[in-house]
């Protein structure tokens, strides 16, 4: 009994999504690459607390390895050319260099997580802010609305 009504509450949901996902355009993409962004946000602030020894650095690697993951799907979530939202143009017109960036990004911070993994925290976090390459980016690409 649970289980069929389990279904049947999956299935209405999946047809109430159904639509949706069908013309999935402008502003459900540029919604889900913003969900994106914000986790690179709190995945930086939360290694912000670390560096500035607040909290200890437990969780250095696996907050890099998030920020990595992150920065991965961001890239997917860009290939899908969606003008708007505080996104400039120029990501797509110029989409070798934007692309190089995420990159560049996630291999970077990939790098430091597995650093930290070997090496300590210390060592990973000597390197951060240079990983952290976020206003680089967004003063080319990022149009930010105040
Ligand atoms: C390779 C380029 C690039 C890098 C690197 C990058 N960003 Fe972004 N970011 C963007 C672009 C482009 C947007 C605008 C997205 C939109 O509004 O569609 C954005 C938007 C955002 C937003 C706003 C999301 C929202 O809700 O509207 C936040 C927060 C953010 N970035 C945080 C970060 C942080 C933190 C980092 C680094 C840890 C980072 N970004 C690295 C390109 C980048």
């Amino acid at each position: 009994m649970m289980r069929a009504t389990r279904a049947a509450a999956f299935g209405a949901a999946a047809i109430m999504l159904m639509p949706a996902a069908g013309h999935a355009d402008g502003k459900e993409t540029i919604e889900y690459r913003q969900h994106i962004m914000k986790t690179l946000n709190e995945q930086s602030a939360a290694l912000g607390q670390i560096l500035s020894t607040t909290i200890p650095g437990d969780n250095t690697a696996a907050h890099l390895e998030a920020i990595a993951l992150a920065a991965s799907l961001a890239l997917k979530a860009f290939e899908a050319k969606a003008p708007g939202g505080e996104a400039k143009p120029e990501v797509w017109s110029n989409w070798a260099d934007f692309s190089k960036r995420m990159n560049d990004f996630s291999r970077k911070t990939a790098e430091m997580a597995k650093i930290s993994r070997e090496q300590g925290t210390d060592a990973a976090l000597a390197n951060v802010v240079d990983a952290l390459s976020c206003k680089g980016c967004h003063d080319v690409y990022r149009a930010e609305k105040k």
